[in-house]
């Protein structure tokens, strides 16, 4: 008994004034502190001004029953343990009582004994669910915290590993994090689970990272390029998939089948395998459509910024044919939250 702290506060309810006087000063000479109440009405406007750790409520009462208060007081105070005391007659009541939430109950006549034992186990009972109830939470916000944590750091290394390439082809760090957010922003519309949203956001970021297996004087080609050349940039697609196949994360492959296949198009006349459909990955497909979108409305070191209009009537023209056209409806759609975003993560220079 002695681990119990003697500050903890009782609320004993009963509408008989002399059982609820009785209880009250009998727990105030175990060192308690009680209040009484008439009714379950005055017992809810004393639990707003006071923080009961315990009531001890009589169950048949006029006005609301104690079965009743019992039920708001689980809702409102879940941390409040609750005794009922009933009638001999009443037992299935009292069965019910637990039930619904009580710790325990006290059958009329009783024995001021039995109140104080009901009393005391009650709180220790509530101690203990409470520290429970505390574990749980914090091991719940480790986890999230550390999962986190997890997701922060892939993201960091896949946005650097992406710069470290991004260095040579002078393409901006910039252009790679928008196109993670926008990408983000239309898994969701497309109905996307929550963690390929997340996986999308920080895979497109590597649509381009076969770009480092490149050679200089054709990546930094400040001319126009000739077909071999363009033929050698091309290989950029399977020089990435080739650095990024054969993992275990399912990010990881995402990003594979984006920096695979964000060149091909709908009608099949992309690269490099020339895929069509939905043969092409649907992460690729809206990499293709956000990745033209983003490149034509900034600057490039080859040409200026495309006013936003101009970019989008030429993309509209290959609805169907480079794009896939449900995605490019989407794009259309989430149009207003990707302009949001451009104002949000500007180039350098802007
Ligand atoms: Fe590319
Ligand atoms: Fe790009």
């Amino acid at each position: 008994m002695e681990q119990i702290s003697r500050r903890e506060r009782i609320l004993v309810v009963d509408d008989e004034s002399q059982v609820s006087d009785i209880i009250a000063q009998c727990l105030a000479m175990e060192g308690f502190r009680c209040d009484t109440a008439d009714c379950a009405e005055t017992a809810l406007s004393l639990c707003e001004r006071n923080d009961y750790n315990l009531i001890i409520s009589d169950i048949m009462m006029p006005g609301k029953s104690g079965i009743e208060l019992l039920g708001l007081i689980r809702q409102m105070y879940p941390d409040v343990a609750i005794i009922m005391v009933t009638a001999v007659d009443d037992r299935a009541t009292a069965v019910n009582a637990l039930h619904l939430g009580a710790y325990g109950y006290v059958i009329k006549p009783f024995d001021l004994n039995e109140i104080v034992i009901g009393v005391v186990n009650a709180l220790e009972r509530r101690r203990l669910s409470m520290q429970s109830r505390e574990y749980e939470r914090r091991l719940e916000n480790d986890v999230r915290q550390r999962t986190a944590d997890i997701q922060r750091r892939e993201e960091e290394i896949c946005l650097r590993l992406a710069a470290a390439c991004g260095y040579r082809d002078l393409e901006t760090g910039s252009h790679n994090r928008r196109l993670g957010l926008y990408s983000a922003v239309l898994a969701r519309e497309l109905g996307w689970p929550g963690q390929s949203q997340d996986e999308i956001r920080i895979s497109i970021a590597m649509h381009d990272i076969g770009k480092i297996g490149l050679p200089d004087n054709i990546l930094r080609k400040p001319a126009r390029l000739t077909d071999e050349e363009f033929a050698v940039i091309k290989t950029h697609t399977v020089i990435g998939a080739r650095m990024l196949k054969g993992s275990d994360f399912s990010l990881l492959n995402m990003a594979h089948s984006i920096a695979l296949s964000h060149h091909e198009k709908w009608d099949g006349s992309g690269y490099p395998y020339g895929l069509s459909g939905e043969e092409i990955p649907q992460p690729a497909r809206i990499c293709s459509v956000l990745d033209v979108y983003d490149a034509l409305v900034h600057k490039r070191i080859y040409r200026p910024a495309m006013p936003e209009e101009a970019a989008l009537s030429i993309m509209t023209a290959s609805r169907g044919s480079h794009f896939d056209p449900e995605i490019f409806d989407c794009f259309i759609e989430a149009l207003p939250q990707l302009r949001a975003i451009r104002s949000e993560v500007r180039d350098l220079e802007e």
